[in-house]
């Protein structure tokens, strides 16, 4: 496994890929957990390369967010892909990725300005924008992405449509522990006592699609008992809707298909999770 820490190199490798080799990219921002792993899993059995890059992008983090402080576990990351059989990291840093004077970013209509976009102002602007760089960086055929971020789905399935660019999105199922909380790097902020309530989330989400019988029904209903069990367990909630799957557009009677998404703090952490209802 190699570390490719300049973007010369990298560049380097990428335009001389064999073209009939199917090159899978998992982007990440490190801290790897069980759910990283399974995106590369599943890039190591399709693909003939496996890159994962590691870069925690400053530009995605608003102001009072927790960019200053998010976890970084380089030695434990580095082990992990090196015994999965991973064949490079892409590890770029920010004076590389953002020089002085850099001036272009990635702006998407609609779909970025509603759910975590309109709690995360300016958010899906920093992922675009870094994703399309290391897309254009790395030159992937496949890129690994987990439904855990699935508006970030949404939106970079968009962007790569929208620019013509070639790589196409693999959406890889959400990973939780055995009670349900899905995994992710901002768990290890929780408490021992939150981290008991967290998979509540989990089971509020379920409630709500076992109480959806195809039988029409009003959404405001449905989230507002989702919402109330949740506050009730000691959660604050930052949005909770039901969602056309395609368009993130927000739906008034439930079908089968649409999507739950939530997002609550328990303590000063945000977690996010969502479900096929
Ligand atoms: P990060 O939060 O590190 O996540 C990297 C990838 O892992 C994303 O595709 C995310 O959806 C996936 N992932 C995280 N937790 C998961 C889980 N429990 N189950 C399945 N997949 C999971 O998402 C980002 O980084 C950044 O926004 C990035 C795309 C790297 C751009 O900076």
């Amino acid at each position: 496994m190699q570390v490719i820490d300049s973007l010369k190199e990298m560049i380097h490798l990428s335009r001389n890929w064999d073209k009939n080799q199917k090159i899978g990219f998992v982007p990440t921002m490190g801290a790897l957990h069980t759910g990283h792993l399974a995106l590369v899993k599943q890039s190591l059995e399709s693909c003939d390369i496996t890159i994962v890059s590691i870069f925690v992008n400053p530009a995605q983090f608003g102001a009072n967010e927790d960019f200053s402080r998010y976890p970084k576990t380089f030695e434990e990351d580095y082990q992990s892909l090196l015994d999965l059989g991973v064949d490079y990291i892409f590890l770029p840093n920010s004076n590389q990725m953002y020089p002085q004077n850099y001036k272009t970013w990635i702006n998407l209509d609609a779909i970025t300005e509603v759910l975590c976009g309109a709690s995360r102002p300016g958010h899906f602007t920093g992922v675009a924008t870094i994703v399309l760089k290391l897309v254009n960086l790395v030159r992937p055929t496949l890129m690994y992405m987990g439904e855990k971020d699935f508006q970030q789905i949404v939106v970079l399935e968009t962007m790569l449509t929208d620019l013509n660019l070639e790589t196409k999105i693999v959406r890889c199922p959400i990973v939780r522990n055995e009670f349900g909380l899905a995994l992710s790097s901002r768990n290890r902020y929780l408490s021992d006592q939150e981290r008991m309530i967290a998979p509540e989330i989990f089971k509020a989400m379920q409630a709500l699609r076992a109480s959806f019988r195809n039988e029409i029904i009003d959404t405001s209903e449905l989230l507002s008992q989702l919402e109330k069990s949740l506050v009730e367990k000691g959660f604050k909630i930052d949005y909770s809707e039901i969602v056309d799957s395609a368009t993130l557009e927000r739906v008034k009677l439930v079908r089968r298909g649409d999507r739950l998404l939530v997002a609550v703090f328990l303590g000063n952490t945000r977690l996010i999770d969502n479900m096929e209802i």
